[in-house]
C-alpha cells in the first residue's frame, strides 16, 4: 500500500514523516521519530505499557494509527521533564520505589499524570482503577500505589 505523508503534534512540537499507513502511534514514535521512552510489549492494548496522552486522556499508542492521532495533542513521556528537571510524579516514583526494571515505568507515570490532571486528590481505589492497565512484574504495584499518593501533594 502506498505511504501517506503525515503531521504529528508529540509534546508541543510538530513533526512530518512518511509512512505506511497502517503503522500504529507507537511505532511511529519509536522508529521513526526515535522516542523510545514509550514501550512495546504486547501490543494489542493488554500490558499499557504503550500508554500515552491523547488530548489529554491516557491511551494505549498501540491501539491508535498513526494517521487517526494527526490534529491530536500527544503527549510521552519525553515531554513531561523539563531539561534536567523531572516532573514531579517522576520524582516521586524515585524517591518512593515505584520502579524496578523501569520497563513499565513510562506507562504508569503516563496513567499516573492523566489521573491526577483530571483528579487532583483521588482515593486509593481511583489510583489503583487509573493504573489497571497498566502491568508490572516488578514492584508489585504498593510502591507505584505509593509514588502515586504521594505526589498529590
Ligand atoms: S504495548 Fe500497548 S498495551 Fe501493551
Ligand atoms: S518495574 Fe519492572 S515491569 Fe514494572
Amino acid at each position: 500500500m502506498k505511504e501517506v505523508d503525515i503531521e504529528l503534534k508529540v509534546n508541543g512540537k510538530t513533526y512530518q514523516v512518511r509512512i505506511k499507513p497502517w503503522r500504529t502511534l507507537v511505532e511511529v514514535l519509536r522508529e521513526d521519530l526515535g522516542l523510545m521512552g514509550t514501550k512495546k510489549s504486547c501490543n494489542e492494548g493488554e500490558c499499557g505499557a504503550c500508554t500515552l496522552m491523547l488530548d489529554g486522556r491516557s491511551a494505549a499508542s498501540c491501539l491508535v494509527l498513526a494517521v487517526d492521532a494527526q490534529g491530536r495533542d500527544i503527549l510521552t513521556i519525553e515531554g513531561l521533564s523539563e531539561g534536567e528537571n523531572l516532573h514531579p510524579i517522576q520524582e516521586s516514583f524515585l524517591k518512593h520505589g515505584g520502579l524496578q526494571c523501569g520497563f513499565c515505568t513510562p506507562g504508569m507515570v503516563m496513567s499516573a499524570k492523566a489521573l491526577l490532571d483530571e483528579n487532583p486528590t483521588p482515593t486509593l481505589e481511583e489510583t489503583r482503577k487509573a493504573i489497571s492497565g497498566n502491568l508490572c512484574r516488578c514492584t508489585g504495584y504498593q510502591h507505584i500505589i505509593d509514588s502515586i499518593m504521594a505526589a498529590c501533594g
